[in-house]
């Protein structure tokens, strides 16, 4: 196989400003048929991920952010931000995209 039609053809989009999400809040954002949560920590780290908990696809954006995580207001599984991985002892995960602050406004990386 030819390296050049491997590579994924990838773009950082800009979403938004990091003042439109509340501390320890969330919003959402839908690329195509997929819906993705921008979360933003008590540090302003942001993040994104899908917005379907890996349980049973509960509303990652409305569950409460502590640190790194957030807590799924389903059934209460914690997800990491960083990874998308579900806290031990559940397992599952959901899928994070790239994310970059250039002067307060945020951009995923998303691939075609
Ligand atoms: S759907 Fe998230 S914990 Fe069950």
């Amino acid at each position: 196989m030819n390296d050049v039609a491997e590579k994924k053809q990838t773009e950082w989009k800009l979403i938004g400003n990091v003042a439109a999400i509340p501390k320890q809040g969330a919003r959402t954002i839908r690329l195509g048929d997929v819906d993705i949560a921008i979360f933003r920590t008590v540090d302003d780290e942001i993040f994104a991920i899908n917005d379907r908990c890996p349980h049973k696809g509960g509303p990652l954006s409305q569950g409460i952010v502590h640190g790194k995580r957030v807590t799924c207001p389903l059934h209460n599984w914690m997800i990491d931000l960083l990874d998308g991985r579900a806290i031990a002892p559940d397992v599952g995960c959901a899928r994070t995209y790239p994310t970059n602050v250039v002067e307060g406004d945020i951009y995923i990386e998303i691939d075609h």
